[in-house]
């Protein structure tokens, strides 16, 4: 399984955003979505293989980390609008405290809880932290199996998550020598995993 993991440090962990303004009103919910996308979808299919985690910091209820499973969600389309409807509707009927994991749509979970929180749930699989300047992917032996792999938003990475993910040995890695969005550097990470293993579709 691939599991990829962005944290938001301003996005939205409540449903107060307008659809009619997205990138503004829901502390860049939007840059999420579209590597929500680039993980789960390829042309008319969805890949079984991944689970996608988006770390919400920002708003009232936050911090929370949604949970989107490849293999079990429904009704996942392409386009950012249908992906910040559904995600409003998840977050919308959620209860004011929600301690475990939840399932409040097919494949789709929410729980109260942050970055440490969720490296609970690693165990041993191996992690890795995206980062423009670390050592090339292609030079990484990855696993053909549950992998981690995380990313951060459009600030990049706060001084607290880096300190978790050296303190769980997550390994720095780089898709290029240029600085990407989020959505771009899955897009690659995908590509390169389809090549060395099985698509898992
Ligand atoms: C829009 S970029 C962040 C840019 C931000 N200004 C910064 O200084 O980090 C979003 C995330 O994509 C990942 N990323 C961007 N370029 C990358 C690259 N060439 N290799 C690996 N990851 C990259 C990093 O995880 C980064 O935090």
């Amino acid at each position: 399984m691939r599991h990829f993991v962005l944290i938001g440090q301003t996005a939205s962990a409540s449903a107060d955003f307008s659809l009619e303004n997205l990138p503004s009103s829901s502390g860049r919910l939007d840059a999420l979505l579209r590597a929500l996308r680039a993980a789960l979808l390829v042309s008319h299919d969805v890949r079984r293989d991944v689970c996608v985690y988006l770390v919400l910091r920002g708003g009232p209820r936050a911090p929370r980390v949604l949970r989107v499973e490849g293999a079990r969600v429904k009704f996942l389309r392409p386009d950012e609008r249908s992906l910040a409807i559904l995600i409003k509707k998840t977050l919308e009927a959620a209860p004011p405290v929600l301690p475990e994991l939840t399932e409040l749509r097919p494949g789709i979970h929410l729980r109260d809880g942050d970055l440490a929180d969720l490296l609970k749930e690693v165990g041993g699989a191996p992690c890795y932290v995206l980062e423009e300047g670390a050592d090339d992917v292609r030079a990484q032996p990855l696993v053909n199996g549950d992998a981690w792999f995380f990313l951060g938003d459009h600030r990049g990475f706060d001084v607290g998550s880096r300190e978790l993910l050296a303190a769980r040995s997550a390994v720095p890695v780089s898709v290029g020598p240029v600085s990407l969005h989020a959505e771009d550097v899955i897009a690659l990470l995908n590509n390169e995993l389809d090549r060395r293993f099985n698509a898992g579709l």
